[in-house]
């Protein structure tokens, strides 16, 4: 049973989320590779932070502080597999992550530390997951053919959990320069 203090939150993210074509493109290689677990079509995401159960107020300053955010437009090619046997996830990464997007990360936890959020330690890792709970291993090939993915948007999702995993609905868009 949740307790007082987590109905008033949400749980949050900040992510890129594809549009229909490209979506289909990563549910393709995803249907090819990931077995049963993978993940359904409309879920498919890249987190570039993830906020955790959030309260209204922390959730109006992160807004705020992300107001005038300059999205890049810069392209994503997804090309390699991936495979973290520990939490069992088969993930769709790019063998050469672009600067720009490391440097919108960095951009979205100095504003966000601003008011107060604590960010990862842990490096970024750019990828879309395919499967939790995978039990098979690492494709020897790579994905073909791989994903070109324009980027020009950040959009902030909430998560709600849901019979078969999570259910996502986005709140906000930030679009990008171009
Ligand atoms: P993922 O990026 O590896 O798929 C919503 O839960 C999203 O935030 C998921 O995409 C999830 O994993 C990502 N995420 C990142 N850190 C998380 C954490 N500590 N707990 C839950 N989800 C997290």
């Amino acid at each position: 049973m949740s307790s007082p203090c987590n109905r008033e939150k949400q749980r949050l993210f900040l992510a890129l989320w594809p549009e229909a074509v490209v979506r289909l493109q990563i549910a393709e290689l995803a249907s090819s590779v990931a077995g049963v677990r993978r993940v359904g079509e409309d879920n498919l995401h890249l987190t570039l932070v993830f906020l955790g159960a959030t309260r209204s107020e922390s959730l109006a300053a992160y807004q705020a502080a992300l107001t005038n955010l300059q999205v890049p437009v810069f392209e994503l090619v997804l090309d390699r597999y991936g495979h973290w046997p520990k939490p069992r996830i088969l993930w769709l990464g790019c063998s050469q992550t672009p600067p720009e997007l490391y440097a919108l990360v960095a951009d979205l936890h100095r504003r966000l530390r601003d008011c107060g959020f604590i960010p990862e330690r842990r490096p970024f890792q750019a990828h879309v997951t395919l499967a939790r709970k995978f039990s098979g291993s690492l494709p020897a090939h790579s994905p073909s053919p791989p994903v070109c993915w324009p980027i020009s948007t950040v959009s902030l999702v909430k998560s709600l959990p849901a019979v078969n995993g999570s259910q996502y609905q986005i709140l906000h868009r930030w679009p990008g320069l171009g």
